[in-house]
This record gives C-alpha cells, structure tokens and sequence, in this order.
C-alpha cells in the first residue's frame, strides 16, 4: 500500500469515530426540565406558587424553612416519599409517579 493509500486507511477509520462522539458523549438523555415536572406532577399538591393547596402540605413561600434543610434531605424525601407522624398528609415516592428518576427529583429541586 502506498503512503497515500495507509493515510486514507487511517481517515477513513478515525473520522467516524469523530464524528459519532459527540453523539456517544451526550446520549445520556435531555437534563430533566424541573418546572416541567412541577408543573406535571407535585403542582396539584403543592401549588402554583409553592404554597400549598390542602391542609399537611408544607408551605414552601411562608417561614415555614422546609427548604432550608439541607438538598440531602430533601432529595431523599422525593426519591422515597415521606410522612410525618405530624403531618396530615404525605409526599409521594417520586412525586407518586414511578416513571420518574432521582435525577428528575433532583432537576424539580434545583427548580424549587
Ligand atoms: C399527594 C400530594 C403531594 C404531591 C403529589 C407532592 N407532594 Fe410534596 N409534600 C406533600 C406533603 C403532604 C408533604 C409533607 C410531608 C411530611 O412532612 O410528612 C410534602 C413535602 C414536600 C417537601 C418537604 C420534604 C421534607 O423533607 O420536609 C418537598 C421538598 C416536596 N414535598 C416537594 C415535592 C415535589 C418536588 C413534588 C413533585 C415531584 C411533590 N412534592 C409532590 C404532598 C405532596
């Protein structure tokens, strides 16, 4: 094979595979849109504004400090759900939709 001949092999080889990657680097999915899920699944509980629409639900605008605790807390509270013996109601596992992931609960946070 001539000179030429072996780059070609070599271009014809690598280019591909330049031009597949930025294909392999982001086929991790779309960032989770946090309003998005809002508004989809914890506005009926929670509200619009985040104030709460029924008796038990944390008012998130008030002095209340619910999200003042810290991003662990409330990140395993979403993932797992939570109900406090004080607390009239209860958060639903993922927002009570199981097709959700902790990466969306943590995009819906970083949105709250
Ligand atoms: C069925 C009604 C309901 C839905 C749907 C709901 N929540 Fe809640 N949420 C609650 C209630 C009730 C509490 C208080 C639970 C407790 O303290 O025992 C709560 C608590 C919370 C807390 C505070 C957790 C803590 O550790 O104190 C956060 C943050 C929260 N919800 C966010 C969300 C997000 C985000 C969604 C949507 C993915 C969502 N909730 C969906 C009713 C709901």
């Amino acid at each position: 094979m001539t000179r030429a001949g072996q780059y070609r092999t070599v271009i014809a080889l690598v280019l591909p595979t330049l031009v597949a990657m930025p294909t392999l680097v982001f086929a991790r999915g779309p960032t989770p849109d946090g309003a998005a899920i809002y508004a989809g699944q914890c506005l009926a509980c929670h509200g619009a504004n985040g104030a709460g629409t029924m008796p038990g639900v944390p008012d998130f605008t008030g002095s209340s400090g619910v999200l003042r605790k810290s991003g662990y807390v409330l990140l395993s509270s979403l993932i797992d759900g939570v109900q406090r013996p004080e607390a009239a109601a209860t958060v639903p596992a993922l927002g009570g939709n199981p097709a959700l992931t902790p990466a969306d609960m943590r995009a819906v946070l970083n949105f709250l």
